[in-house]
């Protein structure tokens, strides 16, 4: 049984969840002129003339329906009709061969099995009057369209009104990685590499990499000021000073986006850390409904321009500081995005079905949610504090040189930098925060 949710057990909030998306796709196949979709799951792929695959990746939109990864498989989404199924049952003695359809998710579908990949539409009875959506939708199946824009966005527009199911899978995702973060915070005392620190993570956290969201960020030190740091060092830094880890679980295909930062218990690098949970915390609570994101990213650069003021990191005014564009040196990426069947999920621009767009600022070209928060989406809330040789330099040779206390930035530059990520669920009433219970059920304050 989800826990935290409405009553329900999964199989319900399962038909729930499908009965919201089956009216989505019948208003979408009306704006499309088709009678249903066909979604792929997708194939492996394989190494450039190699016989090794990439790990599998189910398609989004087929996540939605079915979450096991079930490759070479597709659904037939008819409004108004049982889902359909059609998934590929061969005999592989290299491979674990995809498990007959089981458990509450496979209940709400009807299941037909096909021995060849060839076969796979067949099985779905005349596809000519629907859309294909998938990177295996081809025009020669036959399809009445493959991956309509203006399905894909009427779809995606709707995406970010999460579900009662999907608000579950995403806080049960919350749960998974919870013992991870806690995990790694504990270990920091032996002094691990990142390499170790990531297996720790794995271990706890009951994931093996490939399962995984996304690639987690795990960064010691000045690694850290690298926004995606992909590498793992094998070797320890020779003094700890901080540690940044951005990592998610998943749950039936939906992801949770988590970053915390330590450092040594006592170390005034902790001072920072903490004013910007104080700033994390109070964005959060200002993640509403009818909230303009764009305003939220605004007003955590204001609240951010006081952090550096506070903490002596500028020299002159808050205000002045947030004016001249201060903060954005520091805090050079959006303040989060919508959540979902994909950590950057879709839709996070779209300003209505039709798929018309609405961009960012154009001093704030990262930011990839521009949309006014409504009930029931679920956002990232990301604010960061970095100190970035890169972009440091460029303010070091310029006009803003000195409103730059250097002495300071010097001091923290081995820290690398901070950011504390939260997922929200915006409600009716205000929001849900559905990191922190996960983290504090682990310990994580
Ligand atoms: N983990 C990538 C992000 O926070 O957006
Ligand atoms: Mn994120
Ligand atoms: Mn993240």
């Amino acid at each position: 049984m989800p826990e935290g949710s409405a009553p329900g057990s999964w199989a319900s909030l399962l038909r729930s969840h499908i009965a919201e998306w089956d009216r989505r796709v019948a208003d979408a196949c009306r704006t499309c002129g088709v009678d249903g979709v066909v979604v792929f799951s997708g194939a492996a792929k394989y190494r450039h003339r190699d016989d090794l695959e990439y790990p599998f990746f189910a398609d989004p939109y087929f996540k939605a329906w079915a979450p096991n990864a079930y490759p070479d498989s597709a659904l037939k989404i008819v409004p108004g009709e049982t889902p359909v199924l059609a998934w590929l049952q061969h005999e592989d003695f290299w491979h674990m061969p995809a498990p007959e359809p089981s458990g509450f998710w496979a209940e709400c579908l009807e299941i037909r099995s096909v021995s060849k990949k060839g076969d796979l539409l067949k099985a779905l009875d005349g596809v000519s009057q629907l859309a294909g959506i998938g990177e295996e939708a081809q025009e020669a199946m036959g399809l009445a369209s493959v991956n309509d824009r203006k399905m894909l966005t009427h779809l995606d527009y709707h995406r970010a009104y999460k579900t009662r199911y999907e608000v579950a899978c995403i806080e049960e995702a919350n749960r998974v990685a919870a013992p991870g973060h806690a995990a790694t915070g504990e270990a920091l005392a032996g002094q691990p590499s990142e390499f170790e620190l990531n297996g720790i993570y794995c271990r706890s956290s009951g994931q093996r990499e490939s399962s995984l969201p996304y690639q987690s960020i795990v960064a010691l030190n000045r690694h850290a000021a690298i926004l995606h740091y992909q590498n793992l060092d094998s070797q320890p830094p020779e003094r700890f000073r901080s540690f940044l880890l951005d990592a998610g679980g998943d749950h039936n295909g939906y992801a949770s986006d988590i970053t915390r930062t330590w450092t040594s218990p006592g170390d005034p690098f902790a001072d920072l850390i903490a004013s910007l949970d104080v700033l994390q915390q109070t964005i959060c609570e200002e993640a509403r409904s009818g909230v303009s994101f764009i305003s939220l990213h605004d007003r955590a650069h204001r609240l951010l321009a006081e952090v550096l003021a506070d903490h002596g990191i500028i020299r002159c005014s808050a205000d002045e500081g947030y004016q001249r564009g201060l903060t954005r040196v520091f805090l050079p990426h959006g303040l989060g995005h919508l959540l979902g069947l994909q950590v950057h999920d879709a839709g996070g621009r779209l300003e209505s079905p039709d798929g018309a767009e609405r961009m960012p600022p154009s001093e704030h070209p990262f930011l990839r949610l521009t949309r006014t928060l409504e009930p029931g989406f679920v956002v990232t809330i990301e604010p960061g504090l970095y100190f970035i040789p890169a972009l440091l330099n460029e303010v070091r040779n310029g006009p803003l040189r000195s409103a730059v206390n250097w002495e300071t930035v010097e001091r923290w530059q081995p820290y690398g930098g901070i950011r504390i990520e939260d997922n929200v669920l915006v409600t009716e009433t205000g929001s849900r925060n559905l990191t922190r219970p996960a983290l504090e059920r682990c310990g994580i304050a």
